[in-house]
């Protein structure tokens, strides 16, 4: 079964480790009874082991929301590598995210650290997005030039293993979402180019999730009538009783 996967991206939330254990506790209670949906949560570094777990749980991953360029151990003061991130159980990482570009991350950046990830042997989760959309379309070829830079230089034996998400940037911390027919209509383009880049099997293989304001209330209609393979949440991802609510949502979803 290709189960739907719902990443909960914390950013710089909560503020102490007492509290991002609760969220993740109630996470982690719920995961086990999903039966189509995987979950990931990204908490800020200082608090991914404690948000972990010794033993494995079912439909449960651990995530980072950002990685180091560099593969090898070496004297770059401040950074995280990927492997360091697998040692403490990280299976996930995103990278570009529209917070993180703002800051000064290019495509090319998000091309060097989704190499680190996968050569790490971790998954990338690429996000991609429009600053604004205009009435012409040149969004989309704004969009395909940053899907394809970001990607370059990666080899076709990754292509399995990346996962693309689609966030347009004036939906992130906004009101509400995208429309779900506009979401559907992205993810089929965003899936397009990257068989245009890895070829036609890896482009309907490719996980696309969308993220933008998505709440326990409108994920069930993005999933189905948007069409995409899963969720990057963030607000609603530290409201513990709100994600459970939105796991569970989406997992009787056929
Ligand atoms: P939001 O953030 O759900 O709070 O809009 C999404 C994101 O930044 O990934």
């Amino acid at each position: 079964m290709n189960k739907k996967l719902i990443v909960g991206n914390w950013k710089m939330n909560p503020m102490t480790i007492d509290e991002a254990q609760k969220i993740a506790r109630k996470i982690k209670r719920t995961a086990p009874i999903l039966v189509s949906t995987e979950t990931v949560i990204a908490p800020p570094y200082p608090f991914i082991i404690s948000c972990g777990s010794k033993k494995s749980i079912k439909n449960f991953h651990l995530g980072s929301q950002s990685v180091s360029i560099e593969i090898n151990s070496g004297p770059f003061t401040g950074e995280v590598s990927a492997s360091i991130l697998k040692d403490v159980g990280v299976e996930y990482v995103i990278i570009g995210h529209s917070e993180q570009r703002a800051r000064g991350e290019s495509d090319v950046t998000v091309s060097k650290k989704a190499l680190a990830v996968l050569t790490a042997g971790l998954s990338p989760i690429i996000c991609v997005g429009e600053i604004v959309r205009d009435d012409a379309g040149a969004y989309l070829d704004t969009l395909k030039n940053q899907i394809k830079t970001s990607l370059e230089g990666i080899e076709q034996k990754f292509s399995a293993d990346i996962i693309l998400a689609y966030e347009p940037v004036w939906a992130i911390g906004a009101q509400e979402a995208m429309k779900n027919e506009d979401i559907h209509e992205s993810s089929i383009f965003v899936k397009k180019v990257f068989s245009d880049i890895f070829g036609p099997e890896a482009g309907l293989k490719v996980k696309v999730l969308y993220g933008g304001s998505v709440n326990y209330r409108n994920a069930p209609d993005i999933i189905s009538i948007g069409k995409v393979d899963g969720l990057l949440v963030g607000r609603e991802s530290v409201n513990a009783p709100g994600f459970v609510e939105l796991l569970k949502a989406v997992d009787v979803l056929k």
